[in-house]
């Protein structure tokens, strides 16, 4: 009888085998680096990295199970399909198998989750999703508890060894907060907050997405994250809540005086001046920051001159207008202000 299978035959053993010992090898070459779920930096994201092997490790186990009882049926041949083995298959390869392995997986998960929920953090950063940029501010310095959380828009610096919480809203539309090498993923849904601690092991840079597609430049809002020593930590928490510092020289004074009369400060604060914009990021120390446009162009005066004259040719849908109606002179005198700031 040809039923159409007797012609399909299955690979080599050799080949099949090379193939599947390649193909993770080949996926995890790509798994290190600042932003990644396999190289943890934190407590948080070892505890989902855990959940994710054993997933991962029960699911090969299973694969083989399935395979090997679909390879010893191709080769034992047609047989009686009412026999009693193969009734006994059905109900324990069938349903008590699966069940057993996907309630032992959730009890695996809800015991390894417990460790990313039900703690307190050591300090609060409060981080809100912006068409496309992060609005990030921290709780401001010890010993200053009357004082306003520090801005620090689109850069997240947390002190290495203290579990800090994350509190995480949106303004417009939803975003989703995930900086894979320190912890898991949560959404910024506007009207709610929710909350997510994220507790650094190792100093280093890493690089945080917003992980929920929120529009045009969703794929260009990246968070440069920082974890760096306690007292470095403090000492650049500090520097970020003293006000803007006064310029030191007549070319940034005169792009103090264009970013004002040009009206950047309708959108931007920069604090110590009368900028006091709120709908941009603010713009105090932008000069310290690592990067301009949410993880776009490197921090320099070059970059910051060719994002005023044209963000959108940089991060399209960006909300920020193009300013290339300016003499090209009056820009690099802002962006010169604006890279001294830090
Ligand atoms: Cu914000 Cu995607």
């Amino acid at each position: 009888m040809d039923d159409g299978l007797s012609s399909f035959r299955l690979p080599r053993a050799p080949v099949a085998a090379a193939a599947a010992a390649l193909a993770p090898a080949a996926l995890l070459a790509g798994c290190s680096g600042p932003q990644s779920w396999a190289d943890t930096a934190g407590v948080e994201a070892e505890a989902v990295a855990r959940l994710l092997w054993i997933m991962v490790a029960a699911a090969v186990v299973i694969w083989l199970l399935v395979i090997g009882t679909m390879l010893f049926a191709a080769r034992s041949g047609p047989s009686d399909p009412r026999g009693r083995g193969a009734r006994g298959l059905v109900i324990w390869g069938g349903m008590v198998a699966p069940t057993v392995a996907v309630l032992a997986l959730l009890v695996a998960g809800l015991i390894l989750m417990r460790d990313l929920t039900g703690r307190t953090g050591e300090l609060t950063v409060e981080a809100t999703g912006e068409q496309w940029w992060w609005r990030i501010a921290h709780a401001a310095p010890a010993g200053d508890a009357d004082a306003a959380p520090v801005p620090t828009p689109n850069e997240l610096r947390l002190p290495v060894g203290r579990t800090v919480e994350m509190v995480l809203r949106a303004d417009d539309v939803i975003h989703s907060f995930w900086v894979p090498s320190l912890g898991g993923k949560l959404d910024m849904i506007p009207g709610r907050v929710n909350r997510l601690h994220l507790t650094p092991t190792r100093t280093g840079r890493f690089r945080g997405a917003c992980a929920e597609f929120c529009g045009e430049a969703h794929a260009q809002m990246a968070l440069p994250v920082v974890v760096m020593q306690p007292e470095a930590y403090a000492d650049w928490l500090a520097g970020q809540a003293a006000p803007a510092a006064e310029p030191a020289d007549a070319r940034t004074r005169r792009g103090r005086e264009l970013f004002l009369a040009t009206g950047c400060g309708a959108c931007h604060a920069i604090r110590g001046t009368a900028a006091e914009g709120k709908l941009g990021p603010d713009l105090t120390h932008v000069g310290s920051r690592l990067t301009i446009g949410a993880g776009q162009l490197p921090m320099g005066r070059a970059e910051m001159a060719r994002w005023i004259a044209d963000a959108g040719a940089v991060k399209p849908g960006v909300r920020m207008p193009a300013f290339d109606m300016l003499p090209a002179e009056e820009i690099r005198l802002i962006a010169d202000y604006l890279v001294s700031l830090e």
